[in-house]
């Protein structure tokens, strides 16, 4: 089959979350399973091109009043097509954040099926992503599956339905396949009215990790290779250079990890309480994490401020985005925290996992479909095939936090034995695309039929 995704993400050359997560390593995957895969995003001026690989000009070709240069490259593998309008309309400044991004969006949804049938692709799956590429399932269906194209379908995949309803709506309603990035998810979104009435064409399929991205064994920003036979040395060895590298105490005290965008969506009322609750219990805490919103970073920032005068050994908040800080916190943390008020999948805790630290998560999503408490919950996890991975909570407030956290810290003040293997259980644990991969390939070609 030929897969062609059309993005405004991906991961590591212009991420912004999961989303360019899920574009490269869902690719990759499926690429692993012998398939062609293409994937087309915007030639923005902040791409990360040290990590495009043979990065050449393609073509060009002329759309919407502008000539289009069309360049090629690989990342991680995968061959990506570059569009580059010359009206400078898609690559001015950065990813999101321009004052119209829609219709920059939309332009380029509308470039890139123009260069597919300009460049007589015919792939069997256009697979767009969000409100970013939601306008290629309209424009599609109106025009291009009558001119060309007419061999393709269109699958549509939402990752989080608070960005741009209306247009998510509008492009479940023109796409021929349409999911979400988790099973919960989309049972908490099938009452929204913007996807209501297409629910028959509605698959949750739950996220992966790419575990060659994200291996223990081979991390270039870790100290030491590790697997779950040598967990306990591995991770130990990350804490010390976690702490040495952030200018914390040296010492084996219980560590959580937290690593998000600060956004409301991330339950930040609850992290903040998290940080408090755990140096109350004697712990240390690391968050890594930006607030596309100024006020919240300011905030942030005087709390950063505030907690390296009065608990600088035990605490430090990182506010930026950092992905080689983010491989050491997954590796030296024995806990990340992830108290979303909503979570369509999140890739945190499965990333967490896969590095042998312990999630500590609310109960929303797809952090309710992959974390199992070690308390509550050994019979949902023995019906996936699974032990118990975790700690979670149901309120959004802080006694739910403490809830989870408490019995979390103690756990690991009570018994290292009974921890490390729990550390080890989590790291054998698979959440990569092994499984999930079949899950699309499945709706794929169940599209095509
Ligand atoms: P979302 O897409 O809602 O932000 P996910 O959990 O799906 O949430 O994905 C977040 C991704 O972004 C993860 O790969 C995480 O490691 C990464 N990430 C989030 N914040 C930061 C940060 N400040 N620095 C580095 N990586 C980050
Ligand atoms: C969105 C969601 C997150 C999900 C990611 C990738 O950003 O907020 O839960 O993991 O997309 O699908």
């Amino acid at each position: 089959m030929h897969i062609v995704h059309i993005s405004v993400e991906m991961a590591p050359i212009a991420k912004v979350g999961g989303l360019g997560d899920v574009v490269t390593s869902l690719s990759r995957a499926v690429q692993d399973l012998n398939h062609n895969v293409d994937i087309i995003l915007p030639k923005y001026d902040c791409l990360k091109f040290s990590n495009v690989k043979d990065f050449q000009y393609n073509r060009s070709y002329s759309w919407g009043g502008t000539e289009i240069k069309v360049w090629f490259g690989k990342v991680e593998g995968l061959s990506v097509y570059f569009l580059e309008p010359q009206n400078g309309f898609v690559s001015t400044g950065c990813i999101y954040g321009c004052r119209n991004d829609g219709e920059r969006f939309g332009f380029f949804c509308h470039a890139a099926l123009e260069f597919l049938l300009q460049s007589g692709f015919h792939p069997d799956i256009i697979h767009c992503h969000d409100w970013s590429t939601a306008p290629v399932a309209w424009l599609f269906k109106d025009h291009y599956m009558h001119y060309g194209l007419s061999k393709a379908r269109v699958v549509f995949t939402i990752h989080n339905l608070e960005f741009g309803a209306a247009l998510i709506g509008k492009a479940v309603a023109y796409s021929d396949k349409a999911t979400t990035v988790s099973h919960t998810y989309s049972k908490e979104v099938a009452g929204n009215p913007a996807v209501a009435p297409h629910l028959y064409k509605f698959h949750g399929i739950l996220n992966g990790i790419d575990p060659d991205i994200w291996d223990p064994y081979n991390d270039k920003f870790i100290p030491i290779s590790y697997t779950s036979d040598n967990v306990v040395e591995g991770k130990k060895a990350a804490k010390e250079a976690l702490q040495q590298k952030l200018g914390l105490k040296i010492s084996d005290l219980p560590m959580v990890g937290i690593i998000t965008r600060l956004t409301h969506q991330k339950g930040i009322h609850l992290i903040k309480h998290a940080i408090w609750r755990t140096l109350d219990r004697n712990g240390q805490v690391v968050l890594l994490g930006s607030a596309p919103d100024p006020r919240i970073q300011n905030d942030f920032v005087n709390l950063a401020n505030q907690l390296h005068s009065t608990h600088g050994d035990r605490a430090r908040l990182c506010l930026t985005y950092d992905e080689p800080l983010s491989h050491l916190i997954y590796a030296g943390a024995d806990f990340i925290l992830v108290p979303s008020i909503f979570e369509p999948c999140g890739l945190t805790q499965l990333t967490a996992m896969r590095y042998g630290s312990i999630p500590v998560v609310r109960k929303t999503g797809g952090l309710y479909d992959t974390v199992f408490d070690v308390d509550h919950d050994k019979e949902r996890a023995q019906a996936q095939g699974l032990e118990p991975n975790g700690f979670n909570f149901d309120g959004a407030d802080a006694a739910g936090v403490d809830y989870a956290l408490n019995r979390a810290i103690s756990a690991w003040y009570g018994s290292q034995d009974w921890f490390n293997s729990l550390c080890k259980t989590v790291m054998e644990q698979d959440w990569s695309w092994n499984r999930p991969a079949l899950d699309y390939m499945e709706l794929y070609h169940a599209a095509c039929k």
